[in-house]
């Protein structure tokens, strides 16, 4: 059996395969509740093989979402719906995760077919989607263009924390088996984390400590309200790729601190503080992350998800064979070929008779493979 398709277990959840559905936003949401697109978007990644389908970044407060389409378990209300998905997913044999998040000063966002920038006057008038004022640990606005964002005070730090472990009881409640902290990409929890967005002066600044303190706690509070045999994960930005920004040390510090509050697997992308400055070390190749998560691996002594720019199954598997990573995640690729996995376990001879597809598929599969190697067409 091939690596990629070993299983993997955190405390009391066993993986069937190393593959992740990276969180993908679909802004398809009606005040925050999920609908049968949620349901069909995830459901076609489980039906493909992944071994865990995470439900795209779900805000903990209502002014916390990104863009007026956004997922959200700020509410009771919002369980059901969410339910419906994960009792699918794990019919079909993956593992229902979710990303839990807070946009903080990226809050107020257009879609990013509408450019990704801050909501104006044509959302009003072609959605009716009003913009509304964001907050952030500093007052300083995420790139040029857009509104400065308010400071947050000690309450409400002390609030955002607490939302986050309400929402991780709603998201046991709707039936997941793993939390992702969305603590990359310039949203809240990435916001305190680099100095570049962080330029407080209290115990919630300045220091890699304190700026790390609020992802600490947030990662308690999550603890506090989702049961100890079921796992939680970080996705973490390694790097700012600026200077002055957050670097690939400090991220190892951040992963250690995060593990000590019992966080047990780190996803590791980059990039995405906004500011002044284009992120120019940024290089974008094939896997070009992964490194980031192999150094953390074996620095921080933490399991690591490899993402970004992965579609080869070869080397996806070179990854989790090397120990640079325990899982990799895959996002565009499956949006163009949610069976990935099935045939990435084919090409590497994991599914010859297409035995890990789904019954309804895999016993028809199989027949059309005999039929046509008797007849010598394939
Ligand atoms: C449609 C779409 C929506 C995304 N939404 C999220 C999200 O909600 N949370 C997140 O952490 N990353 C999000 N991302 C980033 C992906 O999870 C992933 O990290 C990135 O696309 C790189 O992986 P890829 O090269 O396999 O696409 C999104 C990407 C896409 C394409």
């Amino acid at each position: 059996m091939s690596h990629l398709f070993s299983s993997f277990q955190l405390r009391s959840v066993t993986f069937k395969n190393r593959i992740a559905v990276s969180p993908m936003s679909q802004y398809r949401a009606k005040n925050g509740l999920s609908n049968s697109w949620h349901l069909v978007h995830l459901g076609r990644f489980a039906i493909g093989g992944a071994g865990l389908v995470y439900a795209e970044a779900t805000a903990v407060e209502k002014e916390g979402r990104r863009t007026h389409g956004d997922l959200g378990l700020w509410d009771d209300k919002q369980i059901a719906g969410l339910k419906e998905i994960t009792s699918f997913l794990e019919a079909e044999g993956a593992v229902p995760g979710i990303q839990l998040g807070h946009a903080g000063r990226k809050a107020s966002e257009r879609r990013p077919w509408h450019n990704e920038t801050p909501v104006d006057d044509e959302d009003i008038r072609d959605r009716q989607e009003y913009p509304w004022t964001a907050i952030a640990p500093s007052a300083i606005p995420y790139a040029d263009g857009w509104p400065t964002p308010q400071e947050m005070t000690v309450a409400d730090i002390d609030r955002v924390i607490q939302s986050f472990g309400e929402a991780a009881r709603r998201s046991y409640e709707a039936g997941f088996k793993i939390i992702e902290v969305y603590a990359a990409h310039g949203f809240l929890v990435h916001q305190f984390l680099s100095p570049i967005a962080n330029q407080r002066t209290d115990e919630w600044g300045g220091s890699l400590e304190n700026r790390t303190r609020f992802a600490v706690e947030v990662a308690n509070s999550i603890r506090a309200n989702w049961p100890t045999d079921l796992p939680l994960a970080f996705r973490l930005s390694a790097t700012d790729w600026l200077d002055g920004g957050l670097e690939v040390d400090d991220t190892i510090k951040i992963s250690r601190a995060l593990k000590l509050a019992g966080v047990d697997m780190i996803d590791v992308s980059t990039g995405g503080i906004g500011g002044k400055e284009r992120p120019r070390r940024m290089v974008i190749e094939q896997g070009f992350q992964t490194p980031f998560a192999g150094q953390i691996r074996e620095t921080a002594d933490i399991s690591t998800m490899g993402v970004g720019f992965l579609w080869d199954a070869e080397q996806c598997e070179k990854l989790v064979a090397g120990e640079t990573v325990d899982m990799i995640a895959l996002a565009r690729e499956l949006l163009d070929d949610p069976n990935w996995p099935l045939k990435a376990a084919k090409l590497l001879g994991d599914n010859q008779h297409h035995e890990l597809a789904p019954i309804e598929a895999g016993w028809w599969l199989m027949k059309r493979h005999r039929l046509l190697s008797k007849l010598g067409l394939r």
